[in-house]
């Protein structure tokens, strides 16, 4: 499956959800989710996503391992989103920085 994870925090570009063709991200108010039973593992995300913050779950680093378990969490609370909209306002200047979950809005 594949797996959302630290730098869409405070980005949310959303361009991730118009290529996947089984509809399988959820959205809440700074971050995206990918459903980890809805996924069929196609790839097509990972290279949409202008922050890079899409990966296969075996391409995480250990950083990178706790948004297994975010993502399928957040999957089942979250509305599903299946259409590209603007990223937040200031998309650009948090693409890149570090340490962010502190600031995931659940
Ligand atoms: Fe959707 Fe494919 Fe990305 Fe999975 S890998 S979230 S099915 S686009
Ligand atoms: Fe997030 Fe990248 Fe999609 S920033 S909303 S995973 S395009």
């Amino acid at each position: 499956t594949y797996v959302v994870t630290e730098n869409c925090i405070r980005c949310k570009y959303t361009d991730c959800v118009d290529v996947c063709p089984v509809d399988c991200f959820y959205e809440g108010a700074n971050f995206l989710v990918i459903h980890p039973d809805e996924c069929i593992d196609c790839g097509l995300c990972e290279p949409e996503c202008p922050a890079e913050a899409i990966l296969s779950e075996d391409d995480l680093n250990d950083a990178q391992q706790p948004y297994v378990e975010l993502n399928a969490e957040l999957a089942e609370v979250w509305p599903n989103i299946n259409e590209r909209k603007a990223p937040l306002d200031d998309a650009e200047e948090w693409n890149g920085v570090e340490d962010k979950l502190k600031y995931l809005q659940r």
